[in-house]
C-alpha cells in the first residue's frame, strides 16, 4: 500500500518525436458521433487564474471529463490526456482507451485554459489574453492532477495515497506532455509525446522543406509549377483567381497563399500524396492546366473554412466556438513561432508567406499589447539558440 506513496511502480517515457513537421493549429480534430467518446459529460474544476502570482486570488471555470469504467480500484493508474488549441469535447474512444483496459486505468482529461468552454474571459481582448500561455497551462495540469488525486482519495475511504500517472498528448498537447514530465516528475510516471513539438522555431522552413521531400522530385516539381502560375494569376486577376478557390473572401493574398499552401500540405500531414500528386503529374504529363487541376483538388479534398485563414475574423474578440483560431495565434506570436515561411531555396508555397507576413498577421490581429510579447519572443528563440546549437 505504501509502496504507491513513494512514486510509481513502472517509469516509462515514451517521447515519440516525429521527424515530419507537425501542424499543431487549424487541422482541429473532427466532430464526429458520440460512440466515438467514453464520455462526452462535462464536469468542472475550479482552476486558478495565475499560477505566478501570489496575490491574485481569481479563479476561472475549467472542463475536464472522466471515465471510470475500465478502473482497478484502489491502485489502478490514471491516464491524463492534454488536450490542447481547440474546444476538448470528451475523451475520445481511441488507443488510449485500449490502454486503459488493458492496465485498469481512470482516464481523465482537461481542456486547455481559454480554448472550448474554458474561457476565463467573456471577451478575448488581447489585455484578456496574458494569461494564456503553455507556461500556465502545465500548472493546470499539475493542481488538477493534485485536486483528482485527493477527490480520488475521498472517494475511497483514505488519505495520502498516490495512484500511478501517466500524461498524454499529440502535437502541441504532445509537447505539454513532454514538459510537464520535465518540469513535474513527481506527478507522473511517464509521458507520452506523439508528434511534439517540443521544440520553438522561429522561422520553420523545414516544414516546407520536409513537404518536398515527401513528395518527391516528380511531385514537388509539379506543386512548385503550380505555385508559380497561381502567383502570376494572383497578379494580374487575383480576384477571378481566388474566387475560382471559393476564397473570394481572402482578401490578404497572404491569407490566401497561406490557404493554399495548408491546403496541399494535408495530404502528406495524414498520409495521402496521391490525392494530390497524381492529379497535379499527370495533368503536368497531359499538358492540362495545373491551376485548374488544384482548383478541384482543394475543392474535393480540403474541407477547412477560408474563415480560418482571414485575419479579419482573427481580430474578433468574441468567446465562441470558432475562437481557437485567434486563441491559438496568440501563442504562436507570444510563445512558439513555428512560422511555417518558405525557405529561401526550393520552396513549395509561396515566398510571400514569409516572415513579415507572420509578423503582420501578429500585430495585426492582436494589436498593441502583442508586440511587446513579440519581443519577448525573440529573446526566447536567441535564448534557444544558445541552448540547442544548429
Ligand atoms: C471510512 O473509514 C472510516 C475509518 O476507518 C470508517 O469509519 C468509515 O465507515 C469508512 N467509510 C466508508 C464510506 O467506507
Ligand atoms: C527569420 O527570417 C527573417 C527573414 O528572412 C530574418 O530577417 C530573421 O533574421 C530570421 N530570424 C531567425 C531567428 O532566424
Ligand atoms: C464575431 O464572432 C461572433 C461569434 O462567432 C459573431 O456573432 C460576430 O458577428 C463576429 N463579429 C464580427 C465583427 O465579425
Ligand atoms: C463558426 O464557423 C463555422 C464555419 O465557418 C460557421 O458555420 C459557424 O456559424 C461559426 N460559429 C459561430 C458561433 O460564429
Ligand atoms: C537550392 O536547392 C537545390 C535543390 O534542392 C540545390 O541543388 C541547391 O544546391 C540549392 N542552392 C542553394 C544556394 O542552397
Amino acid at each position: 500500500m505504501d509502496d504507491m506513496r513513494h512514486g510509481c511502480l513502472v517509469t516509462m517515457l515514451l517521447l515519440f518525436l516525429s521527424t515530419v513537421a507537425a501542424t499543431p493549429h487549424r487541422h482541429r480534430l473532427s466532430e464526429t458521433a458520440t460512440d466515438r467518446y467514453l464520455t462526452k459529460q462535462e464536469q468542472w474544476f475550479s482552476q486558478t487564474l495565475d499560477h505566478y502570482s501570489p496575490y491574485d486570488h481569481r479563479k476561472f471555470q475549467q472542463r475536464y471529463y472522466e471515465f471510470l469504467d475500465y478502473f482497478r480500484i484502489p491502485d489502478g493508474p490514471v491516464f491524463l490526456v492534454i488536450c490542447g488549441e481547440y474546444s476538448c469535447n470528451g475523451i475520445r474512444n481511441d488507443y488510449i482507451a485500449v490502454l486503459a483496459k488493458k492496465f485498469g486505468a481512470a482516464v481523465v482529461s482537461l481542456e486547455h485554459r481559454y480554448y472550448g468552454k474554458s474561457s476565463p474571459f467573456k471577451s478575448l481582448a488581447t489585455k484578456n489574453l496574458r494569461y494564456l500561455s503553455s507556461k500556465q497551462a502545465l500548472f493546470d495540469l499539475a493542481v488538477f492532477r493534485q485536486n483528482y488525486q485527493d477527490s480520488l482519495n475521498a472517494k475511497l475511504n483514505r488519505t495520502k495515497t498516490e495512484n500511478p500517472w501517466f500524461v498524454f498528448g499529440v502535437s502541441y498537447p504532445g509537447a505539454l506532455s513532454a514538459w510537464f514530465r520535465l518540469k513535474f516528475p513527481h506527478l507522473t510516471c511517464g509521458s507520452l509525446a506523439s508528434s511534439a513539438v517540443v521544440l520553438a522555431v522561429y522561422n520553420f522552413t523545414e516544414f516546407d522543406q520536409q513537404i518536398g521531400e515527401s513528395a518527391g522530385a516528380e511531385c514537388k516539381a509539379a506543386l512548385q509549377e503550380t505555385t508559380q502560375l497561381i502567383e502570376k494569376k494572383l497578379a494580374t486577376d487575383g480576384k477571378a483567381l481566388k474566387a475560382s478557390f471559393n476564397a473570394a473572401d481572402l482578401e490578404i493574398d497572404g491569407d490566401f497563399m497561406y490557404f493554399l499552401a495548408d491546403a496541399g500540405i494535408t495530404a502528406f500531414q495524414y498520409g495521402n500524396p496521391d490525392i494530390l500528386c497524381k492529379p497535379l503529374v499527370e495533368a503536368k504529363k497531359d499538358g492540362e492546366d495545373l491551376v485548374d487541376a488544384y482548383v478541384k483538388y482543394v475543392k474535393e479534398n480540403y474541407g477547412e473554412s477560408t474563415e480560418s485563414y482571414d485575419q479579419e475574423n482573427l481580430k474578433n474578440t468574441s468567446v465562441s466556438e470558432n475562437s481557437s483560431d485567434r486563441l491559438w495565434w496568440f501563442q504562436v506570436c507570444t510563445e512558439v513561432a513555428y512560422f511555417q515561411v518558405a525557405p529561401s531555396n526550393d520552396s513549395i508555397r509561396s515566398s510571400i508567406v514569409d516572415t513579415r507576413y507572420h509578423l503582420d498577421l501578429c500585430k495585426m490581429s492582436l494589436e498593441r499589447a502583442s508586440f511587446l510579447m513579440l519581443v519577448q519572443l525573440t529573446y526566447i528563440m536567441e535564448a534557444q539558440k544558445l541552448l540547442v546549437p544548429e
